[in-house]
């Protein structure tokens, strides 16, 4: 429920509690007088005024990914991380946080699977335009991850992030103790057909050994799986598959029409690796 999710997050500029104001638009407010009000879309910009160097997803991005994931392709992946994190969430007033939430996607899998109360922390507005509107019942935030999160200590069961940033330290304390971390990364040769047409980057072996490096200090590691799954995709699929990630920031609209135009279809496997590590 968004009232439970509001009660887990803090002001980000005096780390108050917030107030959720049913007014028109609806608002967050800390006892201290600092007031966001909701976007028309019902997301909160927690950045208001502090500006950020980071290039966030364009709306045409957004609107590959949403286009891909709703496409059921990765749907198979949202069930898996659904249950992993189902496991950890049957407690009453659960709490989920999913960092780099981007079109909520997968943290629509997670509440619907768990009913847990859910914040969606994303830099990008246009990602969460979307992600307001699948989890109109999250507390969907632009947020730098990068940044002390707007979140009281020990407030989370879960923090999931999928394809997205990690701050090892933020997500240890706002995890309670014995809070679980879900992280999905993507393992070598994954999408490698489609990567070496369209630049996308490749994944660097030794990957799995820097996830779990980068999170020793605060984290103990526990189950991790493989999933594969193999995809035929049609030439539009392919370009939205390759717009709607990290590349998307340089791939031109030419290499992108040529994709999409393409009537030939495409056979890849996805390869994804989930890893569950536990508040040390
Ligand atoms: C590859 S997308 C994955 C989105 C979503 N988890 C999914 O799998 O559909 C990465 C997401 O991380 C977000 N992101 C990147 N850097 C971020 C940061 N510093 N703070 C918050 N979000 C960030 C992007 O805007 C984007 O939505
Ligand atoms: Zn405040």
């Amino acid at each position: 429920m968004l009232s439970h999710a509001v009660a887990a997050l803090r002001c980000p500029v005096c780390q108050g509690a917030f107030q959720l104001k049913e007014d028109q638009p609806r608002s967050l407010a800390c006892g201290a007088g600092h007031t966001f009000d909701a976007a028309k879309q019902g997301y909160f910009n927690l950045l208001t005024g502090k500006g950020t160097v980071f290039e966030a997803d364009s709306a045409d991005m957004v609107a590959a990914r949403y286009r891909f994931l709703e496409g059921g392709h990765y749907s198979a992946l949202a069930d898996a991380v659904a249950d992993v994190a189902e496991g950890v969430l049957r407690r009453p007033d659960a709490l989920v946080l999913d960092a780099g939430t981007g079109t909520g996607h997968y943290l629509r899998a997670v509440t619907a699977k768990s009913g847990a109360s859910a914040v969606g922390l994303d830099i990008s507005k246009f990602a969460l335009r979307r992600a307001a509107r699948l989890n109109p019942e999250a507390a969907n935030l632009v947020w730098d991850i990068w940044r002390p999160l707007p979140m009281a200590d020990h407030s989370a069961d879960v923090v999931m992030v999928v394809f997205a940033p990690r701050n090892p330290a933020e997500f240890a304390r706002v995890l309670r103790p014995g809070g679980t971390l879900v992280v999905v990364t993507p393992r070598p040769g994954h999408l490698a057909e489609i990567a070496a047409r369209t630049g996308m980057l490749g994944i660097e072996d030794g990957k799995e050994e820097r996830l779990v490096d980068s999170m020793r200090a605060h984290f103990a590691s526990g189950d991790s799986h493989t999933l594969d799954i193999p995809l035929l995709l049609s030439g539009p699929e392919v370009a939205d598959l390759a717009f709607m990630g990290p590349a998307g920031h340089h791939l031109h609209s030419g290499q992108l029409s040529g994709l999409a135009e393409s009537d030939a279809s495409t056979t890849t496997t996805a390869m994804f690796r989930i890893s569950v590590f536990t508040v040390s």
